[in-house]
């Protein structure tokens, strides 16, 4: 079934980064409509879709990111952290997980032909021919988007708002840089003081695990990876946890939280984004032909079982 090219300009440095943030937007678009993404082009540069009602888009992404930074409150998290950590859901393997994401199909998508699988492979694939040596960060290629399954009746069937899109720190006030930045002030926390200033319930240097972060696909992932007792680097972690912090990653907000540990693995957050998203294409994977490698990474970092 596959038709193998050979596809490797990923697109990298400034210019990259412009057309990722571009596109970003549009991917939180196709996140509203269903919960997985086909940007206009991608890392790759193939171009995909045209929209026609760019302003109805608009409309969808601003009602998205307004209901997004009115409900996530530093107590909506902590509920939300207390309730999925507890991992009483479901037990299956990671790869299980992978075809169970596979089940949930954004119908509104004209784009997606192919099971979502192959759209986790595609990412891992890239990484792995760039980076060989760091089997890790291929495995987070293939794992850092499987939080979405928050999205299906089994977790709860969370609304979009709750599970996709950028993600931000809860408990200290919302940087400037955050995408649609106004929509916090109806936030009950944009006004209370404990919450609403620099530092807030933090302090400097405190270390970005011990923030709160926005609840969603990401935080979700991180914890189970850290529950089931992953024995990924920690640079793996905090891909998976920071993947949609783009206030961080591409503002460079927050640093003041950060700690030694934490810029270090930043570096890897920088190489990772240019991956993740935007690396749909149409270069297609033969999943059997891929499978052993990542079963076999998969057993070297994961238990076979994982609570969910
Ligand atoms: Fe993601
Ligand atoms: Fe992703």
């Amino acid at each position: 079934m596959t038709i193998l090219i050979g596809q490797h300009d990923v697109v990298t440095g400034y210019e990259g980064e412009k057309k990722m943030q571009a596109n970003r937007e549009k991917e939180v678009a196709q996140h509203h409509d269903g919960g997985f993404s086909v940007p206009e082009t991608n890392s790759f540069g193939h171009t995909f879709r045209n929209y026609d009602a760019e302003s109805a888009r608009q409309d969808g992404v601003e009602n998205f990111y307004g209901t997004n930074h009115i409900n996530q409150t530093y107590d909506f998290v902590k509920r939300m952290r207390e309730e999925y950590g507890k991992l009483n859901r479901v037990e299956m393997s990671i790869w299980e997980c992978c075809e169970l994401l596979n089940d949930v199909v954004d119908e509104s998508d004209p784009d997606l032909d192919e099971p979502q699988i192959e759209h986790l492979l595609q990412t891992a694939e890239a990484i792995r021919r760039d980076y060989p040596d760091e089997d890790w960060l291929h495995l987070t290629g293939l794992i850092h988007d499987l939080g979405k399954v928050l999205l299906h009746w089994s977790f709860g069937e969370l609304p979009q708002w709750a599970v996709v899109g950028d993600t931000f720190p809860v408990g200290c006030a919302f940087d400037e840089s955050i995408v649609h930045h106004k929509y916090f002030k109806e936030n009950p926390d944009y006004s209370n003081p404990a919450y609403n200033t620099r530092y807030g319930v933090y302090s400097e240097r405190c270390g970005l695990d011990k923030v709160m972060m926005s609840w969603g696909h990401d935080d979700y992932m991180y914890l189970v990876a850290k529950e089931n007792k992953t024995t990924l680097p920690s640079a793996a972690l905090f891909v998976i946890r920071y993947h949609s912090f783009y206030s961080l990653h591409r503002s460079g907000a927050y640093r003041h939280l950060m700690n030694e540990e934490d810029e270090a693995n930043l570096k890897w957050l920088h190489i990772f984004n240019k991956y993740d998203l935007y690396s749909k294409s149409k270069v297609r994977i033969d999943v059997e032909k891929v499978k052993p490698y990542y079963l076999s990474l998969i057993e070297k970092y994961f238990p076979a079982k994982l609570k969910w």
